[in-house]
């Protein structure tokens, strides 16, 4: 037809929505994987014990109130790592703060709540034990957990104190383990920051339109469900549900006259209203990220259709991204069962029915065969997010 490609509206948001995005980017530069702060501990307690001669060893963090191993070495068996320490002594650190060594665990007194593979190892030694515990501090010098360590050897394998002169490079071990405690929630912060700007942002995008932020909740959770359902790896179903609330971000560039006229488009109005699809792309593109590389392949690609009849691109089959299969979907699933001004909503069933009828040529098959399988799932969705409770950030999507 030759119609020019529309532009973003000029003096619309859609150039505050650059500079957020932009800066949403930044935030992904702290990886997921960084937020576990459980291999950083082992390694450190692996040096520390490695340093120090120390036979055995384990950590301990405060977490909601209660302390939690973190991370243990040299126990016996696999099943007996859940606990470590004996509990007294780190409940002791936790309040006082102090390092508390011995030559001789066994002078930590009778009945020592100690679990089993830290007295086995006591019992079975010929001489003393020696033990270490040393607070971990948080950055503002508040108690968050110990590291301990039992029974050093010397060079030739016998049973030594803790030296004193050992206590600081314990106690920096310590300092470095609430590093990286304090690395890591920093981490979680910004992660959930990102999450709430991408929910925030897509809430944005569709309230021009009179869509839902209970909409957009169902969607996300709809394409997370079928991205499970279809035995995707969890970091990809997080992906899903993260990424596709994004989908029609390219609503932003499209004109109110046409966005939001009441009556019929006529073609050229279509055209710019079908831009949505590149449009979000666009402002989506260029990034690293993988969380706004999937969100830019969801804009683009979620109106495809299996036959080919969909559109930007009019791709077909697996020519169509997964993500983009996902969330058309999801997207249209919850389109058919909400209503709208110009329609009432259909029930569950009957929307069930419909992309059923639709499968293969709209919708991927594989992502209505999991739509059917696991419609409980669907209809739990549905209603517990039933109304637009007003809330622009759900609750689930509040990460601790
Ligand atoms: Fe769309
Ligand atoms: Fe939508």
């Amino acid at each position: 037809m030759g119609f020019a490609e529309p532009k973003p509206d000029a003096g619309g948001d859609w150039r505050e929505l650059m500079g957020l995005i932009d800066g949403l980017s930044q935030f992904e530069l702290v990886s997921p994987g960084s937020l576990d702060v459980e291999p950083r501990m082992a390694t450190l307690l692996d040096e520390c014990l490695e340093a120090t001669g120390g036979a055995m060893g384990g950590t301990c963090l405060v977490q909601a109130g209660a302390l939690c191993t973190a991370a243990t070495r040299q126990a016996a068996a696999p099943g007996e790592l859940s606990e470590w320490g004996p509990w007294q002594v780190t409940h002791a650190v936790v309040g006082t703060g102090e390092v508390m060594c011995t030559a001789d665990v066994a002078a930590l007194g009778e009945g020592l709540n100690a679990p089993e593979p830290m007295t086995r190892h006591a019992a079975a030694a010929s001489g003393p034990v020696s033990f270490i515990a040393v607070p971990i501090h948080d950055e503002e010098g508040a108690v968050i957990g110990v590291l301990e360590l039992l029974d050093a050897r010397d060079a030739g394998g016998g049973s030594v104190p803790f030296e004193n002169s050992l206590r600081g490079l314990v106690q920096s071990y310590a300092d470095r383990m609430g590093a990286a405690v304090a690395n890591a929630r920093l981490a979680s912060r910004l992660r959930r920051a990102q999450f709430e700007t991408v929910f925030r942002l897509s809430v944005a995008a569709e309230f021009r339109d009179s869509e839902t932020a209970a909409h957009i909740q169902r969607m996300s959770l709809y394409a997370g469900l079928i991205a499970e359902g279809l035995g995707m790896p969890r970091d990809q179903v997080e992906l899903a549900r993260f990424a596709s609330p994004m989908h029609d971000v390219g609503k932003l560039g499209v004109p109110d006259a046409v966005l939001l006229k009441p009556g019929k488009l006529d073609a050229h109005e279509w055209h710019i209203m079908r831009s949505h699809t590149t449009m979000g792309a666009q402002i989506l593109s260029g990034s690293d990220s993988p969380l706004l590389r999937a969100s830019e392949r969801i804009a683009l690609t979620h109106h495809e259709r299996m036959d080919g009849s969909g559109y930007p691109l009019g791709i077909r089959g697996e020519e169509i991204p997964t993500m983009g299969r996902i969330v058309g979907l999801a997207d249209a699933f919850d389109a058919i069962t909400s209503p709208r001004c110009y329609k009432p909503a259909k029930p569950m069933e009957t929307g069930l029915e419909i992309v059923l009828r639709d499968s293969g040529t709209h919708f991927d098959p594989q992502c209505v065969e999991v739509l059917e399988r696991r419609f409980d799932d669907f209809l739990a969705v549905r209603s517990q997010f039933a109304v637009d409770d007003g809330d622009p950030v759900p609750e689930w999507m509040r990460l601790t």
